[in-house]
Parts: C-alpha cells; sequence; structure tokens
C-alpha cells in the first residue's frame, strides 16, 4: 500500500494530463489505467488513429483529384489496407509510448490496473487497496448504441470497430451525421466506398451554425455521401457479411431500408463509470449519467473530483485537458479555471470544419444585436492555388460593442485558423482588432482577417 495527494483513474487526455500537472505541481500522484498502453479513447482508439486514417485516405483523394491539374501525371497508387492500419497502429504507438515517458519524467506512478473507490481517501486497484488525499475520476466515455442494435464490431461497429475493419468496405451505412460519422464516413468515401449517412434530424452536425453544416453538407455530397435526413432508425439486421438497416420518415413515417457491408453506429457517447463503485460512494449522478460536479469539479462526496467525458459539456479531449490541467491547480491550492465559452470544435474532413463561441442561431434565440462578417475561400489566393477554395470564414460580432461573439469556419485549415479567434475572445478582442492585425500573404488565415473587415470596415477581396 502506498500514499498519494492524488490519485487520477484513467489515463485518457483528462486524466494523464491532470496527472502529469498535478506532479509538476508538487503533489505525489498516481494514475490508474487499465488498458495496455496510457492516452485513453483518444489516442488508441480515437483521435489519434483516426487522423491518421484520415491523411492517409485524404492524400489519396488529392490523388485522384487534383494532382492531373497540377502536371502530376501516372496511375493512382493502389490501397494496401494492411500497410495502412500498420501505419495507423505506428502512429497510436508512438504518441501512447510518449505519455509513458512523460510520466516517467514527471514521477506519476503508472498503477496498472481497473480502478474503483472503495470509500473515500482509498482507491482499489487488482487487490491493492491505496490511499490518496484526492481522487479524480477521469474514465471518460464509451459509444452510447440505440436500444436493440446488436454491435459485433464486424458488420454491425461503433468507431472502434471502424478504425480496424478488416477490408475496405464495398458499401456503409453510418447512423449519425454527428462528428465520427462524418469523419469516419470521410476515410471510407475515399477510399471508394459508397457511404450513405442515415439521421434523425433534418441537418447534420447538430450544434453546428446552419449555414456552415447546409455548406458542408453541399460539399459532402459532392465526395459522394448520400443523406437520408429526418429518419429515425428502427432496427439493424446482420444476416450473414451484411446488415440491413430500416427507418421511418419522421415527416410523413414512410419506411426505407438499405443493406449493406457495414454499418457504424455514431449516435453519439455516454459516461463510462461502471465498476468505479460510485453509487455505494453515494457520488451523485445526473440523469443522462454523468457525475454532478461543483465550479471546482468536486463530486457530492469531498476529496473525490472528476473531470472529461465523465461530467457535463463537450465531450472533447481538449476540454477534458484543460479540465486536468485546473483540477490540479485547485487541488494544489491555486487558482483553476476553464472557459466553457472558449472551447474550439473541429471536423477533421476535408475541407476541415471549426468553430468557436456561439453560432448564428444561438444569438437569434438570445435575441442579441449581431453582425455577420463572411469571406468565401474564393477570395483566398492561397487557398485557390491548391484547390481549396470550397467554404468560407463566418466571424461574429456584436452589433453595438463589435467584441467577438463566435466564428464559424468550412475551409483549408480551420482547426488551426480558428484559434486565432480564441485568443482573440479570450482578450475580450473586437472584430476590429483582428481586422488591424497583419496577417501573412499568402496564407489561409487572411480569410480571418478578411472576415474581420466585413464586420465593419468592408473586406478588400470579396
Ligand atoms: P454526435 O453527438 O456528434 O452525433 C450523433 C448524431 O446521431 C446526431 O446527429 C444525432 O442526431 C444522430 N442520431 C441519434 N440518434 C439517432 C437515430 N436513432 N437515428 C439516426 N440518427 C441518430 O455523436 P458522435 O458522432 O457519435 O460523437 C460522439 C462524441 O465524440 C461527440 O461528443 C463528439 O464531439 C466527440 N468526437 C469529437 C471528435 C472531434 O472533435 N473531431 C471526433 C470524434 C468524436
Amino acid at each position: 500500500m502506498a500514499d498519494f495527494d492524488v490519485i487520477v483513474i484513467g489515463g485518457g487526455p483528462g486524466g494523464y494530463v491532470a496527472a502529469i500537472h498535478a506532479a509538476q505541481l508538487g503533489l505525489k500522484t498516481a494514475c490508474v489505467e487499465g488498458r495496455e498502453t496510457l492516452g485513453g479513447t483518444c489516442l488508441n482508439i480515437g483521435c489519434i488513429p483516426s487522423k491518421a486514417l484520415l491523411n492517409a485516405t485524404h492524400h489519396l483523394h488529392e490523388v485522384h483529384e487534383n494532382f492531373e491539374k497540377m502536371g502530376l501525371m501516372g496511375g493512382a497508387p493502389t490501397v494496401d489496407w494492411t500497410k495502412m492500419q500498420a501505419y495507423k497502429q505506428d502512429v497510436v504507438n508512438g504518441n501512447t509510448k510518449g505519455i509513458e515517458f512523460l510520466f516517467k519524467k514527471n514521477k506519476v506512478t503508472w498503477l496498472k490496473g481497473w480502478g474503483s473507490i472503495p470509500a473515500a481517501g482509498q482507491v482499489k486497484v487488482g487487490d491493492e487497496v491505496h490511499n490518496a488525499k484526492n481522487i479524480i475520476i477521469a474514465t471518460g466515455s464509451e459509444p452510447s448504441v440505440l436500444p436493440g442494435i446488436t454491435v459485433d464490431e464486424e458488420v454491425v461497429i461503433t468507431s472502434t470497430g471502424a478504425l480496424a475493419l478488416g477490408k475496405i468496405p464495398e458499401t456503409l451505412v453510418v447512423i449519425g451525421a454527428g462528428v465520427i460519422g462524418l469523419e469516419m464516413g470521410s476515410v471510407y468515401a475515399r477510399l471508394g466506398t459508397k457511404v450513405t449517412v442515415v439521421e434523425y434530424l433534418d441537418a447534420i452536425t447538430p450544434g453546428m451554425d446552419g449555414e456552415v453544416a447546409k455548406s458542408f453538407q453541399k460539399i459532402l455530397t459532392k465526395q459522394g455521401f448520400t443523406f437520408v435526413l429526418g429518419a429515425a432508425v428502427q432496427s439493424v439486421e446482420r444476416t450473414g457479411d451484411t446488415a440491413k438497416v430500416s427507418w421511418k420518415l419522421r415527416k410523413d413515417d414512410s419506411a426505407g431500408e438499405i443493406t449493406a457491408d457495414a454499418v457504424l453506429v455514431a449516435t453519439g457517447r455516454k459516461p463510462y463509470t461502471a465498476g468505479l463503485g460510485l453509487e455505494a460512494l453515494g457520488v451523485e449522478i445526473l440523469p443522462r449519467g454523468q457525475i454532478k460536479v461543483d465550479s471546482h469539479w468536486q463530486t457530492s462526496v469531498p476529496g473525490v473530483y472528476a473531470i472529461g467525458d465523465a461530467v457535463p459539456g463537450p465531450m472533447l479531449a481538449h476540454k477534458a485537458e484543460d479540465e486536468g490541467m485546473a483540477v490540479a491547480e485547485v487541488i494544489a491550492g491555486k487558482h483553476g479555471h476553464v472557459n466553457y465559452d472558449v472551447i474550439p470544435g473541429v471536423v477533421y474532413t476535408t475541407p476541415e470544419v471549426a468553430s468557436v463561441g456561439k453560432t448564428e442561431e444561438q444569438l437569434k434565440d438570445e435575441g442579441r444585436a449581431y453582425k455577420v462578417g463572411k469571406f468565401p475561400f474564393m477570395g483566398n489566393a492561397r487557398a485557390k492555388a491548391v484547390f481549396q477554395a470550397d467554404g468560407f470564414v463566418k466571424l461574429l460580432a456584436d452589433k453595438e460593442t463589435d467584441r467577438i461573439l463566435g466564428c464559424h469556419i468550412i475551409g483549408p485549415g480551420a482547426g488551426d485558423l480558428i484559434h486565432e479567434v480564441c485568443v482573440a475572445m479570450e482578450f475580450g478582442a473586437s472584430a476590429q482588432d483582428l481586422a488591424l492585425t497583419c496577417h501573412a500573404h499568402p496564407t489561409y488565415s487572411e480569410a480571418v482577417r478578411e472576415a474581420a473587415l466585413a464586420c465593419g470596415l468592408g473586406a478588400i477581396h470579396a
């Protein structure tokens, strides 16, 4: 039995960041992780492997779409799926080993195994019980599968199976037009799979700015996606190597069905807290399964904290990381803070889609007076040079004060471009502050500046 100042349960982006930062702050820290490798869902079976596959298939898409236009002639490469999977695994291994190295460097003890909390101040791993002055639950989330659907991870799959299919399917049905469905759908569409997305709502990517979502759908349709919107999935039945998805359209109850080689169920995720012993411990759980925490991420049991996907808020690795940093600060007696108004969201398709702050729909609902500055990538020389002129930057600012309220980008490098707006928002900047900041030419970021100009002074290239 060992004594720790902090034991973190879960070694994903929330947990490992909390552990490293707690150790940096001088606290004796351990992190419990039952997987063979650190990094949680994100590094092992989420963000990172999907980005490897998105990268490889993006290049293939470029070969097919743009190489000849640039005078790069010759046959398109053939796809070696086994090798692509190995590349993906190398990327994962490099990253998970990196976290192990950071644990050693920062003197964080990795307690290997699955943890539970038999009592406040105690964490049990295997047969051993460790004392901890503070416990941080960072156990993440798991796919939330529709009732009545049986996932086998071969034909009826979640994101986990989608990253490791035995072969490239000829046809794929994606249930749910959210981030996972569209990112993994993109991987397979670029590999030649016929992808059909069945979505319950009447638009894709719920919560995204409506104008951006519409443009996104158009672009994906051009890339070969088929969308069935407003469709409530009734059943998924596997027969042999295929599965049949049946739905009813919400507008008129008419039935539809499609059979495919693979069916990806991407209808959201739910907190993963099974086996921790939270009920016996008396930790309050919210109706949707999340752990209730106060503004310092403390649960209803003193000394037990929770962060990341297991608590309310967007299920995003970077939100979990920020909470991990902040809760370590709080435990160390400092001031930990997360600005929930400035958390970017990115979809890593081509083009990328990124957003931060309020959508236009939210501002309308709130009855706020706002102005819109929009700039199309068609007016951006760099985007045109690389055949990525689809999309636009949309900046929303307060009508009176010009303060930036939100930004929504669909276009090249959107996932990186969004951060200059995040920083601007953190500093309470106005659209004019952005507009009067010199941006290098020729860069995609000039489009952000032009959108800021469009909020007041007027865009130059539109
Ligand atoms: P999501 O919540 O983003 O989307 C789920 C979609 O499924 C919604 O559009 C919903 O309307 C639809 N849906 C629900 N029930 C349905 C039904 N019966 N029939 C048809 N459609 C139905 O969830 P997703 O894509 O599974 O992602 C889970 C979480 O992981 C999200 O919080 C997401 O933000 C996060 N994530 C983030 C990534 C990123 O930041 N790039 C990448 C992957 C996941």
